[in-house]
């Protein structure tokens, strides 16, 4: 029986159009031989449209992407019961959101999928909500033991409202030493990322961060090459041999990342020592569970040019993925192609929705029946 994969697109972040790029790469991979194909779009306000079959946009600078169309239907969902169009239900077995940042990577929908009682692609509440917020995410690798680099986080209301929040906020940065990085906690995709080389700087980039989390991490700026490792699996955890992004600026920006073809060249594998891959690879299968993360995810290092140091940079738990993006491409080069790829994650979450049903979460009825969709 073929499974009827439902792929959510678009979504209310930054990272709107992005996700309809990768959104399109995963829509036209899922092997049709396996699963039935649905899509639903969600527009910059949140509404979700259904189409069985989007349109496909060609975008002369982002290439394909899934197209949201407002006038198609839109979809309700009745707890418990599933999503409807009208009063026909959606016959969905699986969920495959492919939707980055805010609302779509951070716990949030995988909290209303929860409640929905499907199985879905990626981590679970937990694993989303941790590794989106950078903070969280260091904080527990920091008391881990695993390498990360030195940081203060500031709060926008100390920054705004209080003179001496926002001076102790200036000291913390200073104290770090320029240049410095400031992000918000929460964003991705470098949207509200700046270096800043002086002091004067400063106020500037925060208020730049504040615009996109209510919190933001001022950070040492380490010249670093930038190590990505492809990372799958629920338990047991594998990663590919990393490779290397090597930005043509200064930094990986929002541009050199999605506009500038010449913005930023892919390395893979990356060019470096074995016992160097074999670190970064068994640092991301640390960082990776430790956040609890499930089914996939992509795992940044930095490796710093003086001293030959790894850093864990920041893990994104659903990583860009068209069919040019970093994440598919490791998995490719390390024996695991695009189609294969999509079996695999479509696999863990399934095993993942079985293992919790197993789970009693009810004292009157301690065995629960096994779920069919979990088979
Ligand atoms: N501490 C740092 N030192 C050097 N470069 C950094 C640092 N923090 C961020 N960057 C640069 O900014 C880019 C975006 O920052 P990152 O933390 O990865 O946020 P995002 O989630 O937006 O990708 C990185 O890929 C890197 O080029
Ligand atoms: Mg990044």
């Amino acid at each position: 029986m073929k499974k009827t994969v439902c792929i959510l697109y678009g979504g209310r972040s930054q990272e709107h159009e992005v996700s309809r790029q990768s959104a399109a790469s995963v829509y036209r991979h899922l092997n049709r031989e396996k699963y039935v194909v649905m899509c639903i779009g969600l527009d910059r306000d949140g509404t979700w449209h259904y189409r069985e079959t989007p349109a496909v946009d060609a975008d002369p600078v982002r290439g394909d992407m899934l197209r949201i169309s407002p006038e198609a239907d839109t979809v309700s969902l009745v707890p418990g019961k599933g999503f409807f169009v009208g009063t026909g239900r959606l016959p969905i077995d699986f969920v495959f959101p492919v939707l980055h940042g805010t609302f779509g990577e951070d716990g949030t929908l995988q909290g209303l999928l929860e409640m929905m009682n499907l199985p879905y692609a990626g981590a679970g509440v937990l694993g989303s909500a941790l590794s989106m917020d950078k903070e969280k995410a260091k904080t527990i690798w920091r008391e881990r033991g695993l390498p990360v680099v030195d940081s203060v986080t500031v709060r926008k209301d100390e920054f705004e409202t209080m003179p001496t929040g926002r001076d102790a906020a200036l000291a913390a940065g200073g104290r770090l030493g320029f240049p410095l990085f400031v992000k918000p906690v929460g964003a991705g995709s470098s949207v509200g990322v700046s270096k800043v080389m002086n002091a004067d700087e400063l106020p500037a980039a925060l208020a730049a961060a504040f615009l996109f989390d209510d919190r933001a991490l001022v950070e040492r700026a380490v010249e670093a090459r930038e190590i990505e490792c492809a990372v799958i699996g629920n338990e047991r955890p594998r990663a590919f041999p990393p490779g290397e992004i090597v930005p043509r600026l200064e930094y990986y920006s929002y541009e050199a990342k999605y506009l500038d073809p010449e913005g930023a060249r892919l390395s893979i594998p990356a060019d470096i020592d074995e016992s160097v891959s074999l670190e970064a690879r068994n640092l991301a299968i640390e960082a990776y569970s430790s956040l609890s993360a499930e089914g996939f995810a992509r795992v940044d290092l930095f490796l710093d040019k003086a001293d030959g140091r790894l850093y864990l940079n920041e893990i994104n738990s659903i990583p860009g993925f068209t069919n040019i993006s970093m994440f598919p491409r490791l998995c490719a080069a390390g024996g695991l192609p695009y189609g294969a790829l999509l079996d695999a994650i479509i696999e863990y979450g399934f095993n993942r929705h079985a293992r919790r049903s197993a789970v009693s979460f009810d004292f009157a009825r301690p065995s629960p029946e096994p779920r069919s969709s979990a088979s």
